[in-house]
Formats: structure tokens, sequence, C-alpha cells
């Protein structure tokens, strides 16, 4: 395993003229970031020496390096989603390698599905804590040392870099509410009652991502911010039917505020 990461990582050195500290993962609908990166650099993921093999025909995704403002970034255009097939080895695998490259400070992103009823569509949700609800430990097996066999969750989204996304988010009058992600596997969307179960388990929206790469690189040692852009409801005795067209739409909307934030952020950090 570890000598995968490596091998991996000293691929990409190889193709790399810049030695980012911070990377950002694109979630669904949420690619359009990647056209403000300049001077960049692509590597398609079925290029990369022991990137899982994608499930979907002409999805690959890819790695981009480049510039965002002043700032060298890498950025992850589509991830892994367990639901897909992959294990969660496999889920995290970039995760692991952007820490062998040196990688600091990581920015992830997904649609997710809002169960606060004080949230609408759209909104921009500042991830500042989570459940794990998936059937799978990432760091199930023997401990990578990276990071503690024991990892300590008590911080596991950053304070200072969410006080900065607020302060942006004012400052640019942009809309945001904070609150817990709960990740689970899909690829079903919920029912009413599972909806309703994770709302009272303390969930403010559910996805099927983002969890297992932030468990991955807290053990790592990486810092992370998140945001979801909440693109559908799932609001107690008010669950409507939700599609995947929908979510795209509402994330493809709501995307240009996002990529405010990551890049105003990504340049004052
Ligand atoms: N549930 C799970 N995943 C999602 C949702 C949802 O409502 N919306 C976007 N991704």
């Amino acid at each position: 395993m570890l000598q995968k990461i490596q091998e991996t990582a000293e691929f990409l050195r190889g193709k790399m003229n810049t030695a980012p500290e911070t990377a950002i993962i694109l979630g669904t609908g949420l690619g359009s970031l990647v056209n403000e990166i300049t001077d960049k650099y692509e590597i398609e993921y079925k290029d990369i020496p022991n990137f899982p093999l994608s499930t979907v025909e002409g999805h690959s995704g890819k790695l981009i390096f480049g510039k965002l403002g002043n700032k060298d970034i890498m950025a992850m255009q589509g991830r892994f989603h367990f639901y897909e097939g992959y294990s969660m080895k496999e889920v995290t695998f970039p995760v692991r390698v952007m820490r062998e490259l040196g990688i600091k400070t990581l920015f992830v992103s997904n649609a997710a599905g809002g169960m606060n009823p004080d949230f609408v569509i759209g909104d921009l949700m500042i991830i500042n804590d989570h459940i794990n609800f998936f059937p799978e430990h990432p760091l199930r097996g023997k401990n990578i040392p990276y990071g503690d066999r024991f990892p300590d969750m008590s911080a596991a989204y950053d304070k200072r870099l969410i006080a900065m996304a607020k302060e942006i988010a004012a400052e640019k009058n942009i809309r945001v509410v904070e609150g817990i992600y709960l990740g689970t596997q899909g690829p079903t969307f919920e029912t009413p009652a599972e909806y309703r179960m994770f709302h009272r388990m303390g969930g403010d929206a559910v996805g099927m991502s983002t969890v297992p790469e932030v468990i991955v690189a807290r053990h790592c040692g990486i810092r992370v911010f998140g945001i979801s852009v909440i693109t559908d409801l799932g609001l107690e005795g008010i669950v409507v039917e939700c599609s995947h067209e929908e979510v795209q739409k509402a994330a493809d909307e709501a995307q240009p505020k996002m990529t405010t934030i990551f890049r105003e952020i990504i340049n004052r950090a």
C-alpha cells in the first residue's frame, strides 16, 4: 500500500513543476472552479499509475496542477465514490498521494441533501463536523504510519478556515449556513424515514462522499475545509422526489459562489 502511494507520488512529482500545499476535491457538478485555474497541467486518472480505474466509460476524471490566483494548487476533478464499487482504500488513495506530495490543506466540496429546515436549495453549507455513516471505515486494517492508530477527530474541520469563510461570505454578500454533514453510502437518495432518522441523529445535510477523504486527510495531518452545496431538501413531512438532474442543476447554479469562497480563502490563507 505505502509502496504504491509512494510510486504514484514519484510519478506525479516527475510531471510537476510546482510544489502545491493546497489541494481541492471538486464534487458532483462543482467542477467549474477549474476554469479559474491558470498555468494548467492536467493528467487523466487513467494515465496515473495505481489510481483506481474508472467504472464509468469516458468519465475518468483528472488531476489538475496550476495556479488559483497567486497560489499553486492541485485539483481533483471527479472523485471515487464507495457506491461505484471502489474499496475505501481506493476511494481515499488520492488523499494519501497528496500527503506524499506535501499537501497541507485540503478543500472538499460535495452536493448534499438538506435536512435542516432553515436551509433552502442552492445554499452553501460550511461543514463544521461530520457523522460517518459508511458501512466500512477508511482506516480499517493495518495502520499506515502517516498518523495514529486512533486518530483524534475533535476538530476535523479547521476552525480558522471556517471563520475565514464566514468573513469572506459576509464581505461578498454570499449567504452561507453551517452544519454537520452525514456521509452515507448511497446510491439511493433517502426515503422520508431515512431523512428523518439522519436529521434526528444530528445531520444537517446528507451525501454520499467526503467523509472517507476527510478522515484519511486528518489521519495524515492535513487541514480540511469543506462546503456542501444543498441541491435538494429532505425535510420532515415534505420529502419530494429527487433526481440526479435536479442535483446537477442546483449544483451548477451554486458553484460560482463556492468558487469565490474557495479562491478567496486559498489566496488569503
Ligand atoms: N442524499 C444523498 N446524497 C445526495 C443528496 C441527498 O439528498 N443530494 C445530493 N447528494
